[in-house]
């Protein structure tokens, strides 16, 4: 089984932050996951909704607004006010500060039809990093987009979020697409899924995992890993000594 840091260390630290991933690397978290999408002038930055509401400045959307534009505004606050004037991190410092031991699951939040060439952008930005491959996967509710990215590069590894989807039809889409994992809610996942996808032989993650008995749960199910806002989770002496959130 293995820990996913989700949006980093977000338990403890402001989702999707560089602190937040600081926090989880100091934890000893190896896995991470994070959020992506792009602003007007066209950069990859982190942050999990398609607006800037939670960050006290109104409901404009990322699309709208310039990288710098951003940048400027506070990502911190809203969690804990020490995390004050903490920007919203693009792509390429998470990318960097990650180093490379580590594995990251890029979730596109929205697809090509909101940020037109963000397939192009994101995989270009992978080519820049060398070290960084083969340790990364790419991920999406948004199917046409992971249909593209397949389009675009046949090797990539990609992860399919099942969302609203019905069973017969991701299963055409994860026929043409290859996806190294199935990735579920803990409300979706059951047996018939894992089983199912073990045949196809793809990795199942379930999200948002934050106890021991949930785990517990889950393992006996066969799943792969877990997507946690708490990476202690998956630390060997906290899970001995019972720790809870
Ligand atoms: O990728 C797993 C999980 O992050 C999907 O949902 O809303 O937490 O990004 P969300
Ligand atoms: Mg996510």
């Amino acid at each position: 089984m293995i820990y996913i840091a989700h949006r980093g260390a977000s338990a403890h630290a402001p989702e999707n932050t560089l602190e937040a991933f600081r926090l989880a690397l100091d934890i000893g978290a190896k896995h991470f996951e994070l959020d992506i999408h792009q602003t007007k002038d066209g950069e990859l930055v982190v942050l999990h909704d398609d607006n800037v509401k939670k960050l006290g400045a109104s409901s404009r959307k990322v699309s709208q607004l310039s990288c710098r534009e951003l940048r400027a505004l506070d990502a911190g606050s809203w969690f804990n006010t020490k995390f004050k004037g903490e920007p919203v991190p693009l792509l390429s410092e998470v990318l960097d500060l990650l180093g490379e031991s580590s594995w990251l699951n890029i979730e596109v939040k929205e697809g090509v039809s909101v940020y037109p060439g963000i397939d192009e952008n994101l995989l270009l930005l992978l080519k820049k990093k060398p070290t960084w491959r083969n340790r990364f996967s790419i991920s999406s509710f948004d199917h046409p987009t992971l249909l593209k990215l397949r389009s675009l590069d046949a090797h990539i590894p990609l992860g399919y979020l099942l969302g609203f989807t019905s069973w017969r039809h991701a299963w055409k889409e994860l026929s043409q697409l290859g996806c190294e994992s199935l990735n579920l809610s803990w409300r979706q996942v059951s047996q018939k899924w894992v089983r199912a996808a073990h045949a196809k032989k793809m990795k199942v993650f379930v999200y948002t995992i934050n106890s021991p008995e949930q785990v517990v749960r889950l393992e006996k199910m066969g799943v792969d890993g877990v997507f946690t806002d708490a990476p202690e989770l998956g630390m060997p002496l906290w899970s001995a000594l019972g720790g809870t959130n």
